[in-house]
């Protein structure tokens, strides 16, 4: 894909995305964390500045190697839910949008400790949670800034209570964001490079778009969707 293809519809706009996946310290040497590389968000930034976009891209542990290297691309490292937060929460307050492609860890450990913790004769001792923020969910319901528009990143599987798309439209409506794309997860699917398969769903949960192939395939449906509600905001 090159601007030819693509044009320069997000030229003069400033973007946040996060990716990656949060980690969560339970002591100096021990997190709580999850697999997700960042390569989608990775992605989300790439496409974005590729269509004229000021890019901030939030990384939580992402592997040095897939950052971008593009001069419209400001990448802010940070590690736990809490400095996502904040990070994603500052570059945010001037950005038209915000994506949140990070696997954010729903739970922290509720202490931390300073010292390695030890291996005792009495076996290990529980590991207490707290329920981290919903960043996503706090952008919907503030709206750091007028007009901004908020997107999330679902991966969601069937069950026996629903299709991927019932799971995925029962979170568009709960998380209120503008736009949700919703990944469906499974054998081959949405798992290292192998392609993907995205439904992007508004906020009452009706389809708007679809992107399936690689991640770039998946971020460019996703900033088509994007930009057209940004067009749509200013008609
Ligand atoms: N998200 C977030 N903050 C959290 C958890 C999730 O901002 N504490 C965002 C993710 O970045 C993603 C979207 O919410 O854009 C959906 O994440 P997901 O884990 O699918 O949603 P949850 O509400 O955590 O639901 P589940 O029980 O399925 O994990
Ligand atoms: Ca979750």
């Amino acid at each position: 894909l090159d601007d030819d293809v693509t044009g320069q519809d997000l030229a003069g706009r400033s973007v946040v995305v996060s990716a990656g996946g949060t980690r969560e310290p339970l002591d100096p040497v021990r997190f709580l964390g999850n697999r997700s590389s960042g390569r989608q968000g990775v992605a989300l930034a790439h496409a974005a500045a590729r269509r004229g976009a000021t890019v901030t891209l939030v990384a939580a542990n992402v592997d040095d190697a897939l950052l971008p290297d593009h001069p419209a691309v400001d990448v802010r490292q940070v590690e736990t839910t809490l400095e996502l937060r904040d990070a994603v929460r500052e570059a945010g307050s001037a950005a038209d949008v915000v994506v949140m492609a990070a696997a954010v860890a729903d739970f922290r450990p509720a202490t931390t400790t300073t010292h390695k913790i030890k291996k005792t004769s009495s076996g290990p001792a529980p590991i207490e949670l707290e329920t981290n923020p919903d960043i996503l969910a706090e952008l919907a319901a503030d709206r750091l800034r007028d007009g901004q528009v908020v997107v999330g990143f679902a991966a969601e599987t069937g069950d026996e209570t629903g299709d991927v798309l019932t799971h995925g439209r029962a979170k568009a409506r709960r998380k209120g964001a503008d736009l949700l794309a919703v990944n469906e997860v499974g054998v081959g699917r949405g798992f290292g490079d192998v392609p993907n398969e995205v439904t992007i769903l508004d906020a009452e949960g009706s389809v708007v778009g679809r992107g399936s192939g690689s991640k770039d395939d998946v971020a460019d449906a996703v900033w088509d969707a994007v930009a057209a509600r940004l067009r749509a905001a200013t008609t």
